[in-house]
């Protein structure tokens, strides 16, 4: 079995006692431990026992010359398939919402290209304070798994919520949190996402509210399933996560070219770009001049980029997108049908466009399977899982 590899972070909490029990159920359990600590951390336990209990050398300073890594705040979230943070202290978890990194483990959790989950573990009056609040809820919309607290008697002697979650607990997570991650192991997917930009002339054009949000979203949930991803793009003002390949494209025209250039290696297809139906019949080779009468302009049907794909013989897995603004899901049953998709994912237009969270209805051979208001990143977890049952 292929063994498991975890950059085990430690902030300075109490709770770090734990996770010494955490760090040896997960070497006994065939993962390769890697310990990163703070220097805050390192007042409550000490660096050794980590390393007696993984068997590797613990990392404590953004600034050692002693270890073989030339920039380990790089080199070592690219050597493991999640970090884990364990406590993560509210000072730590204040960081990462607001992206400083004034040490090691900050500065790598930045350069990380993998999942992130974290522990929580603090007194219950600095967890429910509404700054922790507030950044808990950024970390959440960055895609960050947050496992507990649970409530207790605190090591301060008050009981409340703050308490980390054991480290059985916590070594269960992590697993279940692997096992849900290889669930499209080595798969091709292939994800359309944002609007197009239809040129009119040399500076203007058709485009729509598409934000990519959710496409994105989709993206880096399918990373985290172990998929190959290639992401094709409409103009957004997003970054990528860590995809196999990204092409950013402008019109449906090169949105097509772009997937039917791919399409050959690829087991799923997500069509969540908000293609624009139409595009100029005739681009004006200079910019259109001003007049006082009306102007007409003659449009012309673009392609059906998911339908000429998911009407070909042998297509991938494919799945559609519908956002509607009435009847939604007759008519996005109607769009499943005609483009004959196995798969369609209906949402609506008015709650999705440009937000960060929204309600999703599956409609598949089994019927309507509803995914409650949540955010996206959320719902993409839910979707991959879904579409891995079908393989
Ligand atoms: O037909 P309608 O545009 O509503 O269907 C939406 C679905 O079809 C989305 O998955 C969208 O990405 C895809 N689509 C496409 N090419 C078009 C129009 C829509 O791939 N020209």
């Amino acid at each position: 079995m292929e063994k498991k590899r975890l950059l085990l972070g430690i902030t300075g909490g109490i709770a770090a006692y734990k996770v010494a029990e955490l760090a040896h159920l997960l070497s006994q359990n065939a993962v390769n431990v890697q310990t990163v600590m703070t220097q805050s951390a390192c007042q409550f336990i000490a660096p050794l026992t980590f390393q007696s209990l993984t068997g590797n050398p613990v990392f404590t300073d953004l600034w050692g010359t002693s270890h073989s890594y030339n920039m380990p705040h790089i080199n070592l979230s690219r050597e493991v398939d999640v970090v884990v943070i364990a406590p993560a202290s509210a000072d730590f978890i204040a960081k990462l919402a607001h992206g400083i990194t004034d040490d090691l483990l900050s500065t790598l959790c930045l350069a990380r290209n993998c999942p992130l989950l974290i522990a929580p573990a603090m007194n219950r009056q600095m967890w429910e304070n509404p700054a922790t609040q507030r950044n808990v809820k950024i970390l959440r919309d960055d895609g960050i798994h947050i496992v507990g607290p649970v409530s207790g008697i605190q090591a301060c002697g008050e009981t409340g919520m703050g308490r980390m979650v054991e480290a059985v607990e916590l070594a269960q997570t992590i697993t279940a949190f692997w096992q849900s991650n290889r669930l499209l192991h080595n798969k091709n997917i292939l994800i359309t996402a944002g609007p197009t930009f239809e040129a009119i002339d040399t500076v203007r054009g058709l485009t729509n509210k598409s934000s990519g949000k959710m496409g994105y979203a989709i993206a880096q949930a399918a990373v985290e399933s172990g998929a190959k991803v290639t992401l094709i793009s409409g103009p957004t003002c997003l970054t990528p996560t860590a995809v196999e390949q990204f092409i950013s494209v402008e019109s449906a025209q090169e949105m097509l070219a772009a997937v039917q250039n791919h399409i050959a290696q690829t087991d799923i297809f997500i069509s969540v770009a908000a293609v624009a139906d139409y595009r100029a019949a005739n681009i004006s080779t200079q910019k259109i001049k001003k007049s006082d009468s009306n102007l007409t302009l003659e449009l012309t049907p673009n392609p059906d980029i998911l339908k000429i794909v998911s009407t070909t013989p042998n297509p991938p897995f494919c799945v559609g997108f519908a956002a509607e603004t009435e009847n939604l899901v007759e008519n996005a049953q109607a769009k499943r049908r005609k483009k004959r998709l196995p798969l369609m994912v209906a949402n609506w237009a008015q709650e999705a466009i440009g937000s960060d969270s929204n309600e999703l209805i599956l409609l598949d051979d089994k019927g309507e399977h509803v995914l409650p208001k949540a955010p996206k990143i959320e719902q993409a977890r839910h979707l991959i899982k879904h579409i891995s049952t079908f393989f």
